[in-house]
Formats: structure tokens, sequence, C-alpha cells
């Protein structure tokens, strides 16, 4: 009867250590990617159950933060046109946004989550139907790579647009329709693939 009780007890310590531990998904994360769902025409996508750190793609960080979103080869598509970036823009600790060989079909020009991922790391939503131009500058300091290959992008890369690209070691547009100059700030020694 003691042994049980004492049992209980440690069951009860170390639930609590794992509910301590681990957060569940922001509740305006939830709704951003539940949006963000809705923009991209994704039955492939079971994004059902109440914790969004749980969902398909989806990864966190121990304080709930969404930090991956992974997609590639989802079938998704781009409903009206308009790149979700409202809602990306609303995922501000992804580190990996990862939405390649889809169908998104929209223009790159307005693209303010481009702005707000300040702690992206890895961009490739490269093998999409993407136009426009690129917008005027990479999305975070941290950016390491950047795919946005065998799209429709077209027009001049700005010279802005490399500012502040440290740790940038991978950089592919190729199979666009660039045209005008590649400003001289891409050519690092580790850039490759233009
Ligand atoms: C969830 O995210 C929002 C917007 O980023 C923030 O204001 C809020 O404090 C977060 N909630 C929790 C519980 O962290
Ligand atoms: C982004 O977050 C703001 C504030 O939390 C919210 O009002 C807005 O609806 C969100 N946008 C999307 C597209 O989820
Ligand atoms: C969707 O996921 C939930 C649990 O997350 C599961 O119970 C359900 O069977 C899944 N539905 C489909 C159609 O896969
Ligand atoms: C994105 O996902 C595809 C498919 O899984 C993978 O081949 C590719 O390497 C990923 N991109 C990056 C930058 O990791
Ligand atoms: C660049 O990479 C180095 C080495 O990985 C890291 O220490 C540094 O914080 C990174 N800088 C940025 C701005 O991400
Ligand atoms: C760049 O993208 C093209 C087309 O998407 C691909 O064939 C090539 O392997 C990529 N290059 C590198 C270095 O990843
Ligand atoms: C070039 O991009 C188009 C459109 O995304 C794709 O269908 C094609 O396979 C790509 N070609 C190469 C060589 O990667």
């Amino acid at each position: 009867m003691a042994n049980a009780f004492l049992f209980f007890l440690l069951l009860i310590f170390s639930s609590n250590i794992i509910f301590e531990n681990i957060r569940a998904c922001n509740q305006s994360e939830h709704s951003s990617l539940l949006f963000l769902a809705l923009t991209l025409s994704s039955s492939q996508l079971n994004w059902t159950s109440a914790d969004c750190c749980n969902w398909e793609g989806i990864t966190c960080n121990r304080d709930g933060w969404v930090t991956h979103l992974q997609l590639p080869s989802k079938g998704l598509k781009i409903k009206g046109g308009i790149f979700p970036s409202s809602s990306l823009a609303n995922l501000t600790h992804l580190t990996h946004l990862n939405l390649s060989h889809n169908a998104l079909s929209a223009s790159l020009d307005q693209t303010e989550f481009f702005l707000s991922l300040n702690y992206l790391e890895i961009l490739d939503l490269s093998y999409n139907l993407l136009f426009g131009v690129l917008p005027s500058s990479l999305p975070s300091s941290h950016i390491r790579m950047v795919d946005l290959s065998s799209n429709r992008l077209h027009g001049a890369v700005s010279s802005s647009f490399f500012q502040e690209a440290w740790n940038l070691t991978s950089f592919n547009v190729s199979n666009n329709t660039f045209s005008g100059p590649i400003p001289s700030s891409i050519c690092r020694p580790s850039s490759s693939s233009l």
C-alpha cells in the first residue's frame, strides 16, 4: 500500500517535470498555421490535433515556438495567387522554411515575411511557379542557404539583396529568367550556383 502510494507520488512528480519542459504550440502561431493551410490548398495535410508542434512538417523549440516549416512535395498550391506572407511573417522564430517541389504560383514582389523572419537560416522555395522580382533584401542576417531555383523569377537582383547575409554559403537561382547584372556582392568565395 505504502509502496503504491510512493509510486503514485513519483509518477505525478515525473510527469510534472515532463510538462514543465515541453511547451505546447503558441496559440497565435497555431492560428497563423491554420490560416496558411487555408491559403495553400493542402488536402494532404492533416493539421487537426490540438498542439501544432505535433503537426506534420512542423518542429518547435522547447519554448513552443515554431522553428521549422518543411512541406516539400505536398502538392501545395496558392489560392488567389497571393503569397501567404502575412501568415509566414507571424512565425517569427522560424529558422528553416522548405516548401520546395510544390506548385506555388505567386509573385515574390511584396513579401513582408522576408522582413519578419529574423532568425531564418534555410530558405528553400525551389521547384515552384514563383514569379516577379526578388524582394530588396534577404530575410535575416543568419541566412545560410537560399534555394529559389527552378521558378519563374525575373528582373534584376538588387544590390542591397545580400547586404546583411554574412553567413550565406549557398545561393541558387538557376533555372529562372533573371536579366540584368548580378551584383558583385554575391561573389563571395563560398557562394555557388547562379
Ligand atoms: C504567443 O505569441 C504572441 C505573438 O508573437 C505573443 O504575444 C504571446 O505572448 C505568445 N504567447 C505565449 C504563451 O508565449
Ligand atoms: C498575425 O498575428 C497577428 C497578431 O497576433 C494577428 O492579428 C493576425 O491575424 C495574424 N495573421 C495571420 C495571417 O495569421
Ligand atoms: C489525422 O491525425 C489524427 C491525429 O493527429 C488521427 O487521429 C487521424 O486519423 C488522422 N486523419 C487522417 C485522415 O489521416
Ligand atoms: C527541402 O526538402 C527537399 C525534399 O525533402 C530536400 O531534398 C531538400 O534538400 C530540402 N532543402 C534544404 C535546403 O534542406
Ligand atoms: C555566422 O556563423 C557563425 C559560425 O557558425 C556564428 O557564430 C555566427 O553567430 C553567425 N552569424 C549570424 C549573424 O548568424
Ligand atoms: C541549383 O538548382 C538547379 C535547378 O533547380 C539544380 O539542378 C542544381 O543541382 C542546383 N545546384 C546546387 C549547387 O544545388
Ligand atoms: C526548371 O524549372 C521548371 C519549373 O519549375 C521545372 O519543371 C524543370 O524541371 C526545371 N529544370 C531543371 C533542369 O531543373
